[in-house]
C-alpha cells in the first residue's frame, strides 16, 4: 500500500475529528473510509469496553460482514487478548492462533489496536483480512494512530461534558 494512502486517510479522519460532536459519528466515518481505501482490509470494526462491566467488549460500529460475536469477554479472543495484555496485537495466520474467534471463515489475518482515554483502554479496533500476512507494521503504526484520534477524541468530549458552562 503506498505511504500516500495511509497519509491521506489520517488526514481526513483528523479533520472529520475536529468538527464531530459525538463518538458513534467518528468511529462510522473511520469504519467507512478505511476499507474504502484499504481494499485488503475486509471487516473493520469497534469493540468499546463495557461502561458497566469492563470485563466485557461490546461491538460498535463495523464495516463487513455480520458477526456473532456482539459481546466478548476480555479473557477471550485476540480482541480479549489485546486488552488484557494492553497492547496491540497481529496475528498472520488465524488458524495457527488459538485464541481466534471465527467471524468469517474467509478471514486469514487479522490485527487488534487498543483505544486509550489518559492511558487507560477503553476499547479497540478490529481488523480482518482475506489475506494471509495482510498487516505490515505500517498498517500498525497507522491504525495506531486513527486509534491515537479516537482517544484524543473522547479525551476532548468528556472534558467538553464536565466542563463548568
Ligand atoms: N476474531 C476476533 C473476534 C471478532 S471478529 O473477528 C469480528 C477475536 O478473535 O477476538
Amino acid at each position: 500500500m503506498s505511504e500516500d494512502a495511509f497519509v491521506q486517510i489520517l488526514s481526513e479522519i483528523r479533520k472529520f475529528a475536529e468538527s464531530a460532536n459525538d463518538l458513534a459519528s467518528l468511529q462510522s466515518f473511520i469504519v467507512e473510509i478505511i476499507p474504502q481505501r484499504l481494499p485488503y482490509y475486509n471487516w473493520t470494526g469497534f469493540y468499546m469496553l463495557d461502561p458497566e462491566d469492563s470485563n466485557i467488549l461490546v461491538l460498535g460500529p463495523f464495516r463487513g460482514a455480520p458477526t456473532e460475536h456482539i459481546r466478548i469477554p476480555v479473557s477471550e479472543g485476540i480482541c480479549g487478548a489485546a486488552v488484557a495484555q494492553g497492547a496491540s496485537i497481529l496475528v498472520d495466520d488465524v488458524a495457527s492462533d488459538r485464541r481466534y474467534l471465527a467471524c468469517s471463515i474467509e478471514t486469514r489475518s487479522e490485527i487488534v489496536i487498543p483505544v486509550r482515554v489518559h492511558g487507560e483502554i477503553v476499547g479497540e479496533i478490529d481488523i480482518d483480512s482475506h489475506e494471509p500476512a495482510a498487516f505490515s507494521p505500517r498498517d500498525k503504526e497507522f491504525l495506531e494512530e486513527c486509534a491515537a484520534i479516537v482517544g484524543g477524541f473522547m479525551e476532548r468530549i468528556q472534558a467538553q461534558a464536565t466542563s463548568p458552562r
